[in-house]
């Protein structure tokens, strides 16, 4: 079983969701033998996704109500057909808006055919406190996705 977070961050506050993430799917991993990954999309390739039972993606909001253009939607695009009946989860921070960012970026995801195993979670700028729990919650229910 493996899980891979692929995340993208300007300012650190997705790289910071990401790290709870990892360590709620750390404490709800039911088997020794989970692999959990943690990459920035940077240094992430088409094996992270093809090898990955549950692909965990980070981005924040940017341009207006979009993600990353630089890394995080070429990434996607080239690899959208791996994503086909993918097992995918969706998180990011955003600032000033509605979360409509993330809508879209469900949207993009859906259209490439990946199965969004749970609502994206999303969080405002910083995580701190109940954020945090937030956080650390969407990866232990995610241990239980990437286990079935
Ligand atoms: C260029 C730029 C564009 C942004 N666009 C949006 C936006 O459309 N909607 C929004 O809610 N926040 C927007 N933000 C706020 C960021 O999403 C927010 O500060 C977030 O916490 C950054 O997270 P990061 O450090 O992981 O990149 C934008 C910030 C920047 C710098």
């Amino acid at each position: 079983m493996k899980t891979t977070i692929i995340y993208w961050t300007s300012t650190g506050n997705t790289e910071k969701i990401a790290t709870f993430i990892e360590q709620g799917l750390n404490v709800g991993k039911e088997s020794a033998d989970h692999i959990i990954n943690l990459k920035p999309v940077s240094n992430s390739d088409e094996a992270d996704i093809l090898t990955s039972d549950l692909v965990i993606l980070g981005c924040s909001a940017m341009g207006v109500e979009e993600i990353d253009t630089s890394e995080m939607e070429p990434f996607l695009r080239a690899h959208q057909d791996l994503f086909k009946d993918k097992s995918v989860a969706l998180f990011g921070s955003y600032g000033w808006g509605d979360g409509e960012w993330m809508e879209n970026w469900e949207v993009l995801m859906e259209s490439f055919g990946a199965k969004l195993e749970t609502d994206s979670l999303i969080v405002i700028e910083e995580p701190e406190d109940e954020a945090i729990d937030d956080c650390l919650n969407f990866g232990k229910t995610l241990a239980g996705v990437a286990k079935a």
